[in-house]
């Protein structure tokens, strides 16, 4: 069946008020960038002409500004799920503008095709390649795109000539049959293919192709701070640890590693740290680091389900894929996540904390409890079924005037269950097998800020001693100075007796 090559504004034009529309890519890596931004401008038409225009999005996880920027800023989000990052549409989430549910991304497939979240009437997928056939070679990421494929009544498929098709053969493109028929997934080893090299739908469903050569958004990490680089190392230490301990194999187990500055840097350091021997990494977003390591020998190969590299990588993997080809696998986030997949392969997991109590508590998501920051992402797919779950964070935020260890947590992401260990740039709180006691004094002793110290401590000498020793009144004093004085460094608990 032969291709139809559309405009963007042609392929906007398909798009409706009240469509639910799922979008290819996780993070900026995949998605499609012109005819986003061809129904916003549709979305701002319709708007001045005082007619209603708003969509539902799926899409993998956060996604360039060119997609939830652009559609954020002309008002045409209604609902937005999983994970995102773009400081227009959370400033929209936030004031309540647009409805978001937060949702673990290994999850978000499956309760499509269960029908929890609604129809997908149109995908709108970046494409490395597409043939008359129906197979379409995704570019950097696959995210949900062999979900939404499948569920959508049409298909516009965003052609970027940026990314070559000889990237065919980097994605491995599986999905599992729904319960009660699903047998195991057989990813033993991260390396393991399971699937095809594309995702196939059928033809009849491409409503359309659109040709860019739109640039990649891949954003570049700030440079390490001394904090951010301690933080690494204490990681890195702590493996080395495990591994002469016996508690990991000599060989080492797979890494999973969470996005942003903190768990780039922490990669680099065990790259460097020549008592961790070279590993594979079974993660979500693949990272510049993890490339540099790559190139360097140390780690031997990454399955993800995003490239989530900044453009000078991308264009480096593009230069040599002969060398990355057989180094790199991108599966869909139901795969690269999947919490049968990493209790299986026992990972060392590897994600960041807003805040922390000091009972490991985490949350991941929200500003003092209310303000969405970005979402759980893939960190509770992980953390739960990890081997050893780690959380790292800086131990204060905003010049020391947030301390980001609090007496109780003002949002839960990730229980006290489930978190096996927490790393600050002061060092590290190995919490397994501590009673809630034993865990604050560890995390007070050894992660947090020393203007914190004898706050926390006072926190726990007043608090009711019960299992768990609370005080009602004082638990969330720090946030409320926060929002008083913007300095937690101010608590004094008189104030709140
Ligand atoms: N209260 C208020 N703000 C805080 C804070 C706290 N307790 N802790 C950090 N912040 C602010 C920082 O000051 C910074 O603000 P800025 O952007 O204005 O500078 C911002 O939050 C990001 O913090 P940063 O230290 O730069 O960390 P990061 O880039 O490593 O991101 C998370 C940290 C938690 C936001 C990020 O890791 C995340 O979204 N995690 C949840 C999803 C996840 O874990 N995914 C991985 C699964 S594979």
């Amino acid at each position: 069946m032969a291709l139809k090559f559309i405009t963007p504004e042609e392929a906007a034009s398909l798009i409706h008020h009240d469509d639910n529309v799922g979008f290819s890519g996780f993070t900026a890596a995949g998605c499609p960038k012109a005819v986003p931004a061809a129904i916003a401008k549709r979305a701002r038409e319709e708007h001045e002409k005082e007619n209603p225009f708003q969509i539902g999005i799926f899409t993998g996880a956060s996604t360039g500004d060119k997609l939830d920027g652009e559609l954020a800023r002309a008002k045409a989000i209604k609902f937005r799920t999983p994970y995102q990052s773009n400081p227009d549409l959370r400033a929209l989430l936030n004031a309540r503008e647009t409805h978001y549910f937060d949702i673990h991304l290994s999850e978000l497939a499956q309760n499509l095709r269960y029908g929890f979240l609604g129809k997908v009437n149109t995908a709108i997928i970046e494409a490395a390649d597409v043939t008359e056939n129906g197979e379409i070679i995704p570019t950097n990421a696959v995210g949900i795109t062999p979900t939404i494929c499948r569920l959508a009544d049409r298909i516009i498929v965003e052609l970027n000539k940026k990314h070559p098709k000889e990237i065919r053969g980097m994605h491995d493109i599986y999905e599992p049959e729904d319960p009660p028929r699903r047998r195991e997934i057989p990813v033993y080893t991260p390396s393991d293919r399971i699937g095809k090299p594309y995702v196939k739908v059928d033809p009849s469903k491409i409503a359309g192709v659109v040709v860019t050569e739109e640039k990649n958004e891949g954003g570049a990490f700030t440079p390490i701070d001394d904090a951010t680089m301690a933080i690494g190392q204490n990681v890195a230490a702590f493996l080395v640890g495990e591994m002469k301990a016996g508690r990991l194999p000599k060989e080492f187990v797979p890494l999973q590693s969470g996005v942003g500055n903190v768990a780039n840097a922490v990669l680099g350091c065990m790259g460097e740290n020549k008592d961790i021997p070279n590993f594979y990494v079974y993660t979500e977003v693949i990272q510049d680091s993890v490339i540099k390591l790559m190139k360097e020998g140390r780690v031997l190969f990454a399955s993800g389900c995003s490239l989530t590299v900044s453009n000078e990588v991308m264009d480096d993997i593009y230069a040599n894929l002969d060398f990355f080809k057989d180094k790199i696998l991108l599966r869909p986030q139901e795969i690269s996540n999947n919490p049968e997949v990493a209790r299986r392969m026992g990972l060392v997991a590897i994600n960041t904390a807003l805040e922390a109590d000091i009972f490991g508590n985490i949350n991941s998501t929200h500003v003092s409890g209310t303000r969405m920051m970005n979402g759980i992402g893939g960190s509770g797919d992980f953390t739960r079924s990890a081997m050893c779950s780690i959380f790292t964070t800086p131990s204060t935020a905003k010049n020391g005037k947030i301390s980001a260890f609090v007496p109780m947590v003002s949002h839960v992401d990730h229980s006290e269950h489930s978190v096996k260990v927490i790393i600050t740039e002061y060092g590290v709180a190995d919490l397994r097998g501590t009673s809630p006691i034993q865990r604050a004094r560890k995390i007070i002793d050894n992660c947090i800020h020393p203007d914190y110290k004898p706050l926390l401590n006072e926190y726990l000498g007043m608090s009711v001693k019960g299992h768990t020793p609370q005080h009602l009144k004082c638990c969330f004093a720090f946030h409320q100075e926060l929002a008083k004085s913007g300095d937690m460094r101010n608590v004094d608990w008189s104030h709140y007796l």
